[in-house]
């Protein structure tokens, strides 16, 4: 699966564009100005797979200025004989609504099911500096492409804290429904925690030959560090039900929950030489961000029938030459369709020959 055409109406600073991908092409490298409108073509196409999309903005603020909502349509190319799927985004009037070749979506896990979509935006320079809640998210994300669940178990199991909080706040501390919401929490943090258990282990099983390793630590991962595997799922609902009943007047007076998967972090190793990644240096901080990448794509392309699509943006700011000659040789291996974005076309050089190059200028979209 590939994309092969992207249209885009009234988004962000682009009015109106259309883009077609080569699929004899595997790299399409998108180059022009601050503010041209590289990085909200990005966005429109990781909105096909996730409903926030790279830059988590509002539907409302995607929008272009002077129009009162905005389509985002693609192609996407399902191998050979196969006929071309037409996907396609709306969003009107505080309405967001999803076409599958004409025919209207119930769930976004519907269009998820097509493939996947996996970015690196700036931000993704200080992934292992930065505080646990965009790590934590950014591995979510990855997560995501095993278990298409994830991100509304994730709103659901917030939500449901929130609740449990005010009822706690409220001074009902015993009752049914504070038993019952609970065991609700306990069911949902069980299987995310299993989600993330099951991703991990398929990446570091790939990430062995890389020298490097991930780890969810946390409350939940220290509790049930030998049982996750081994349990029946019921088992550690229990126990963790049983754990939030304890912590009930604990957790009030710190107005927080303090067990669940809302407090895991992910720690990065690399075992040769030994290094903790969040006090490596920027190279090593980079390095490991590629492998990361790329053993993310490998663990995709080991699942049955599953594509993946890269949003690398601003590449050139992340890298020196060598960790980009790198992860560019990487992915030529991997064969994965890639859309890279920079200011200069030049950054791009060791792609010649390999990459289709568009201009973006002021919105428009112009082919070399
Ligand atoms: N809703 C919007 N309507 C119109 N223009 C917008 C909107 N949101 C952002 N912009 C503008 O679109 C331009 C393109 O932004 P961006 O895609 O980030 O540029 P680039 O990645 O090429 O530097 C910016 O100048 C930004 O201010
Ligand atoms: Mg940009």
């Amino acid at each position: 699966m590939h994309l092969k055409k992207l249209r885009m109406i009234d988004f962000r600073n682009i009015e109106k564009a259309e883009l077609e991908f080569d699929s004899a092409f595997n790299f399409f490298v998108l180059y022009g100005d601050n503010g041209a409108g590289k990085t909200s073509i990005l966005e429109a196409i990781s909105l096909l797979n996730s409903s926030k999309g790279m830059q988590k903005a509002k539907l409302s603020e995607v929008i272009n200025y002077k129009a009162k909502g905005f389509g985002v349509l693609a192609t996407l190319g399902s191998g050979e004989g196969l006929d071309d799927i037409e996907i396609k985004l709306t969003y009107q009037a505080n309405k967001k609504e999803f076409f599958i070749d004409n025919e209207k979506l119930q769930r976004l896990s519907q269009l998820s099911m097509l493939g996947n979509v996996c970015w690196v935006t700036p931000a993704s320079d200080r992934l292992f500096y930065d505080s646990k809640k965009p790590r934590r998210d950014f591995f979510d994300r990855l997560v995501y492409s095993l278990d298409k669940n994830l991100a509304k178990n994730v709103t659901t199991y917030n939500y449901l804290l929130q609740n449990r909080m005010k009822l706690l706040q409220s001074g009902k501390t015993e009752g049914i429904w504070l038993d019952k919401l609970e065991q609700e929490v306990a069911v949902l943090g069980v299987d995310i925690l299993k989600s993330r258990m099951r991703y991990i282990s398929k990446l570091n099983t790939i990430l062995a030959d890389y020298d490097l390793q991930f780890e969810y630590v946390g409350p939940v991962e220290k509790n049930f560090k030998i049982q996750i595997e081994d349990v029946e799922f019921d088992e550690l609902v229990e126990k963790w039900f049983e754990i939030l009943k304890f912590n009930r007047i604990k957790d009030l007076r710190i107005n927080s929950t303090n067990f669940g998967i809302h407090k895991s972090d992910i720690k990065g190793y690399r075992s040769n030489p030994e290094l903790l990644l969040e006090s490596s240096s920027m190279g090593q901080h980079k390095k490991a961000l590629i492998d990361l990448i790329i053993g993310h794509v490998k663990v995709i392309k080991s699942l049955d029938n599953s594509s993946i699509c890269l949003l690398i943006d601003e590449i050139t700011s992340h890298l020196d030459d060598k960790n980009k000659q790198y992860l560019f040789d990487n992915l030529e291996q991997l064969d994965v369709q890639t859309f890279l974005t920079g200011v200069r076309k030049s950054d791009f050089e060791v792609l010649k020959n390999k990459a289709v190059f568009m201009n973006i200028d002021k919105g428009f979209v112009n082919l070399d």
